[in-house]
């Protein structure tokens, strides 16, 4: 089965398998709204560990906050989100659907000329071969580049568009360009209009507009906000990292693609504060830093890749996202940004706070630079869930397998006995109160079938499952069956700590970063 299909499968294997349900689905569901299952919260917890991980833990000068979801309104305004942080919408009259305007020129160029321009290319490795110098290939090839003028030509209007705000430009290119709506084909489109993401609520018992408070649309300005208190107790100097994991809650129009984009979400994000003018070599660093994390966690490289924003954010000097290839396409999975001193200047203005920073070094004070690293736990987790999904032919049967990394994995270890009765259970029992206080570990009794159990253990990604067997009562020895190989191995009962222990070890991950 090709990669580009399996999304569907994915979707029903997540709730098959108990990792991701519809929320309030016993009511139809709530749109873009999920909730994690049993499996599902352990992958979840694992990702959220390793990141965490790797900030405050292995990194001296990062320390972590926990911030409140509700904060003051004014925080909104100063960041700019009251005003600006809004989606263009469109509506097709004929369909009745409703369309991020930006998402279908960006579709747009994806889905029509970014994959011609994969179509010739591949096509042109096959003819060659070995010699095929694709970088030559891109520059020199006529329809190459016919299609890469016509990408520079959409996205420039695109760009000019945004940048000035001109929401009948970006009509007129939807038109231009002659976008269809996705679902019905038509092109008849109403003008495009902008609409606030974020969610409102009432502080108390008073329904005043003086008492509009928000859900956060992003944990990133809880971080800002606390600038002060953290830098004066925690002893760190500048450059020093806040990383904070957390909810955040975007009323997004259009919600696709299962958990991609959702209207509750978790981001694990860290602001990186820095003397001003360093901020590039940060970017370079940050930008490199977090790919390897992806892909020390077991996402291929072939997958990830760089994308850098045609239009900056208002706040930005420097944006790339990291992208990851989903079933569906290449699509952000974090954004690495260079946020200037624009959010602490903002807070600093409308609070009437000093917020600054004494450079010992420099013997001056100054607003620092931010740069951020902001990635979707969810999004992780589906990139994590697509790549690992695999479905093979084993014995004239097909085998569905999650390939996830070990440390991963919401269960480490399955403990079985071959059978119930003769003892084994005993022993089985054993082994699994001796690992279970280290690693989440399963037990399952002996009625049903070794082959029935494995495979339930290979569809939620267990990487080890052990076997008590007959001989286990002479010779002290345990069957364990890695995942993805289905090999086994003879260990000794008392081997079986060691075994497991380093298989999941952390700094195996993280070392080589
Ligand atoms: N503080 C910067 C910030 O929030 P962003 O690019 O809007 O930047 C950062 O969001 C990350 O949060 C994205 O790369 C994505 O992984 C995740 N994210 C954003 N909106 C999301 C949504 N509606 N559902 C799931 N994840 C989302």
């Amino acid at each position: 089965m090709q990669y580009q299909d399996i999304f569907p499968k994915v979707i029903s294997h997540a709730k098959e398998y108990g990792f991701v349900f519809q929320s309030s689905e016993i009511y139809d569901g709530l749109s873009a709204v999920y909730d994690y299952g049993p499996m599902g919260v352990e992958l979840k917890n694992n990702i959220q560990d390793t990141w965490w991980r790797a900030m405050p833990q292995l990194l001296e000068n990062i320390v972590g906050i926990d911030s409140a979801i509700l904060m003051h309104p004014t925080t909104w305004k100063a960041s700019g989100h009251v005003d600006a942080f809004n989606d263009p919408l469109i509506d097709n009259k004929d369909s009745k659907k409703r369309y991020r305007a930006d998402v279908l020129i960006e579709d747009y160029i994806a889905n029509k000329l970014e994959k011609k321009i994969t179509k010739e290319v591949t096509k042109a490795r096959k003819r060659f071969g070995d010699d095929f110098d694709e970088a030559m290939f891109r520059q020199t090839n006529p329809r190459v580049q016919k299609y890469v003028q016509k990408i520079e030509e959409v996205q420039g209007r695109f760009v000019a568009a945004l940048e000035s705000d001109n929401l009948d430009d970006l009509r007129q290119l939807i038109v231009d360009l002659e976008i269809a709506d996705p679902e019905s084909g038509s092109r008849n489109w109403s003008e495009v209009r902008q609409f606030n993401l974020m969610f409102k609520t009432q502080l108390g018992a008073t329904t005043d507009s003086a008492s509009d408070i928000y859900l956060r649309p992003e944990t990133a300005q809880g971080i800002f906000v606390n600038f002060l208190n953290v830098y004066k107790t925690s002893r760190q100097k500048v450059p020093f990292g806040i990383a904070q994991i957390g909810k955040a809650f975007r009323n997004e129009i259009v919600a696709r693609q299962f958990i991609f984009r959702m209207r509750e979400f978790h981001q694990m994000e860290m602001q990186y504060f820095l003397r001003p003018g360093t901020e590039m070599e940060s970017f370079a660093y940050w930008r490199a830093k977090r790919k390897a994390w992806h892909q020390a966690l077991g996402l291929p490289a072939e997958r990830l890749r760089y994308h850098t924003h045609e239009k900056l954010a208002h706040y930005a000097n420097a944006a790339d996202d990291i992208q990851f290839e989903y079933p569906f396409c290449f699509k952000e999975l974090e954004g690495i940004h260079s946020r200037t001193d624009f959010d602490l200047k903002q807070h600093q203005e409308f609070s009437g706070k000093k917020i600054q920073y004494y450079d010992p070094e420099l013997k001056e004070n100054y607003v620092p630079y931010v740069l951020e690293t902001s990635v979707g736990l969810d999004r992780t987790f589906l990139a994590h869930m697509c790549n690992a999904y695999t479905e093979e032919e084993v014995n004239g049967q097909t085998r569905t397998d999650l390939k996830l990394h070990p440390v991963l994995a919401p269960v480490k270890v399955a403990v079985f006995p071959l059978i119930e009765g003769d003892g084994l259970p005993e022993i089985a029992l054993d082994i699994f109160t001796q690992l279970k206080y280290d690693y989440r570990t399963h037990y399952e009794d002996g009625r049903d079938s070794i082959g029935r159990r494995y495979r339930r253990m290979d569809a939620i990604g267990t990487p080890y499952s052990i076997t008590v067997d007959h001989d286990t009562k002479s010779d002290g020895a345990v069957t364990i069956r890695e995942r993805d190989t289905m090999q086994q191995e003879r260990i000794q009962i008392e081997a079986i700590p060691d075994y497991v222990r380093e298989r999941l070890s952390i700094r195996t991950v993280f070392e080589g970063m």
